[in-house]
């Protein structure tokens, strides 16, 4: 049997209020369940018991991590990224330096369009071992578990591919990587016509999702330019009808009803939301759709960050992702962004910690066995580079974790 025991963690985050209590919301300091000169016990990849103080004896002789005072948490978890694309956007970094904006750049066929043209220019191959050094970058920021969407190949052969590319990525990967297909994404410049583009990802793709299980997750892109909720109901109620489970991108520049929509189809989470409306934000507090907020897509294009009061005064669950992707969010840094969620969302050090490990495994439904230090639990931690929660926000995920567990294994 595989044993591990972290010992002289100055504070052991264990989440446990939450997790016994299948909580979710009305976060408070309280809900962290630190312990105080805590230890973690590992076997065979599992959570076996924790405490605080002394060492039990029939822990004593096994293998120790000396965590020396550091905080320890679970490991985190990155509910939306897009780490599986070709090419470079460098160029729209400094177009956007000169002024334009984000959608302007995407109207002149840069953006998403660009990032198609290049990921279906690349091989395999290519794909693969750009995805999986990305991977590592995360995992040295502490990340355990990654969601990875597709949505650079948009045509049902190439949105395939990349599922399959992914699910590689999966195997090959410490981490535990969930997969999203986003195929409603942006219309790829050799096809014109939305409606037809919908109906092929309706009627072609999400069937042979359903037959292939390549993707954990469907999502679409739904806002102002992109995908309308009218374009996407047929697709959603499709892929729901299949016994596929649903995320959206919702009402990230102007309200179209996206989050309601999500809220109304049952999605577990509704993502960037700045532009949500109240209606929309009851519904998914109803609904129990988690609103995922992505700060550093805000700070890299400079547009509206959301408002964690509007989704916390709604009783609405709250998780926090970094977005990873080639144009508008290129930091692979989940401590950064719960950084920014803190000063720029407004949420606590407590709430932005809780909304990358706890939330963030509601938000895939994995709170069953992932976000939270219980027994039997995956052992899945951090031994943090710094000492205590509050060091942990004002470090801005600068100070780099001191180790990583995946499953009970030593990885850094
Ligand atoms: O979540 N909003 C849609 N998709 C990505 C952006 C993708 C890109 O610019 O390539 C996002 O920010
Ligand atoms: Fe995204």
């Amino acid at each position: 049997m595989a044993q591990l025991l972290i010992k002289n963690c100055g504070q052991l985050v264990t989440l446990a209020p939450l997790a016994t209590e299948k909580r979710y919301i009305r976060i408070t300091p309280d809900d962290l369940g630190v312990i105080a000169h805590g230890w973690l016990a590992i076997a065979d990849g599992k959570i076996q018991d924790m405490g605080g103080g002394a060492i039990p004896e029939r822990f004593e002789r096994w293998p120790q991590l000396d965590a020396r005072g550091a905080l320890v948490t679970p490991g985190l978890i990155d509910c939306h990224t897009h780490p599986i694309f070709g090419g470079d956007r460098t160029h729209e970094f400094a177009m956007r330096l000169s002024g334009s904006t984000y959608q302007e750049i995407a109207a002149r066929g840069g953006g998403i369009k660009y990032s198609i043209r290049s990921t279906r220019a690349a091989d395999d191959h290519q794909l693969m071992q750009k995805c999986l050094s990305q991977l590592w970058v995360f995992l040295r920021n502490g990340v355990t578990t990654v969601e990875a969407k597709t949505g650079y190949g948009q045509s049902v052969a190439e949105e395939l591919r990349l599922l399959r590319v992914l699910r590689q990525v999966g195997a090959a990967s410490p981490q535990t990587v969930v997969v999203t297909c986003l195929a409603l994404h942006d219309l790829p410049t050799d096809i014109p016509d939305k409606s037809s583009y919908v109906q092929a990802m309706r009627d072609e793709l999400l069937p042979e999702l359903a037959r292939t299980g390549l993707a954990d997750w469907v999502d679409a892109f739904v806002e102002d330019g992109y995908f309308s909720v009218a374009d996407a109901e047929s697709f959603a109620q499709k892929a729901l009808s299949l016994g596929l489970k649903l995320r959206v991108h919702a009402d990230e520049f102007n309200d179209s009803g996206a989050a309601f929509a999500a809220a109304r189809w049952g999605a577990a989470s509704a993502d960037h939301v700045q532009a949500a409306s109240d209606t929309g934000i009851r519904a998914m507090a109803e609904a129990g759709t988690v609103a995922v907020l992505l700060p550093g897509t805000s700070f890299y294009t400079k547009i509206a960050y959301a408002k964690a009061s509007r989704y916390r005064d709604a009783d609405c669950p709250i998780a926090v992702a970094s977005d990873f992707n080639p144009g508008s969010c290129f930091i692979g840094n989940l401590p950064f962004a719960a950084s920014l969620a803190a000063l720029y969302c407004g949420m606590s050090a407590a709430e932005a910690l809780v909304a990358v490990t706890w939330n963030a495994a509601r938000a895939l439904r994995l709170e069953e066995h992932k976000g939270a230090f219980m027994p039997g639990y995956d052992a899945d931690v951090v031994v943090h580079g710094v000492n205590s929660v509050e060091q942990w926000i004002a470090h801005f995920g600068q100070t780099k974790p001191k180790e990583v567990v995946i499953g009970g294994m030593r990885l850094t």
